[in-house]
């Protein structure tokens, strides 16, 4: 297996349930900033505490807090999945300095590519369970029992975040700081896009080929 993979889409485009689904398939490891900060938050950790409040507006979490996040978690030999991150050109940057350093190549970027209108149905009806970060929704994918974990049966929640009035912040968010890194990586020769509009298995199968791994099993 090859080397790192940056997942770039809306909130709600299906990154996160794409990286785990890699994750499971292939060895890659996960990393979502998105999933760190909510552990950070619960724990009550010095960077949980100086999260949160952008979390709940909205809003990006400053990007040397992030960058700084991202650096210890990065370990020698390991392919990786960034899910949600990068996030700004500085985070990017940042990145492939991080990477560089490392003696790592640039990152291949996957663009999924989604309309607006259908990410807000998908965070709507997203629950989730905390303790492993797994993602449902009510209507596409949901669990066996109503509100319960297919994998530890436990309870499954909605995230603070979904609601309508933080979502609709969050996608004006993304549309003026994160869409910009669609010709960040399109410019290095880096950047894939993949239909984001499509079923769960369809979307994994179009990403597995956007990043060559059709052979690697
Ligand atoms: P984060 O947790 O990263 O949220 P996000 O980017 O808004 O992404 P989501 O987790 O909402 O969506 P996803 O694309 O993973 O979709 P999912 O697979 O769950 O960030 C939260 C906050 O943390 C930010 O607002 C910010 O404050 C902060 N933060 C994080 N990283 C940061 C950074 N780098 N810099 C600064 N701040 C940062 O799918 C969504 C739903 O759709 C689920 O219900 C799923 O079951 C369903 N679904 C998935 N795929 C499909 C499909 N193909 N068809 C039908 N339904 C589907």
């Amino acid at each position: 297996m090859s080397q790192d993979v940056v997942l770039l889409g809306g909130p709600g485009a299906g990154k996160g349930t794409q990286a785990q689904i890699l994750q499971r398939q292939f060895g890659y490891r996960q990393i979502s900033t998105g999933d760190l900060l909510r552990e950070h938050r619960n724990n009550g950790t010095e960077l949980g505490k100086a999260a949160e409040e952008y979390m709940k507006r909205g809003d990006l979490v400053p990007d040397a807090l992030m960058i700084d996040m991202v650096d210890g978690e990065l370990h020698e030999g390991e392919s990786v999945l960034f899910d949600g991150f990068p996030r700004t050109i500085a985070q990017a940057e940042a990145l492939d300095a991080l990477l560089d350093t490392e003696g790592r190549g640039l990152p291949e970027a996957v663009y999924f590519d989604i309309p607006r209108s259908m990410l807000e149905e998908r965070l709507l009806g997203r629950w989730t369970n905390p303790r492993t970060g797994r993602v449902y929704h009510e209507k596409f994918n949901p669990p066996k029992s109503a509100g319960l974990d297919d994998e530890d049966g436990g309870p499954l929640v909605q995230r603070e975040d979904d609601k309508p009035e933080t979502i609709k912040k969050r996608l004006d968010v993304f549309q003026a700081q994160t869409m910009p890194l669609v010709d960040y990586y399109d410019a290095r020769g880096r950047l894939a896009r993949i239909d984001a509009t499509l079923a769960v298995e369809d979307v994994t199968h179009m990403l597995i080929h956007a990043i060559g791994l059709e052979h690697a099993h």
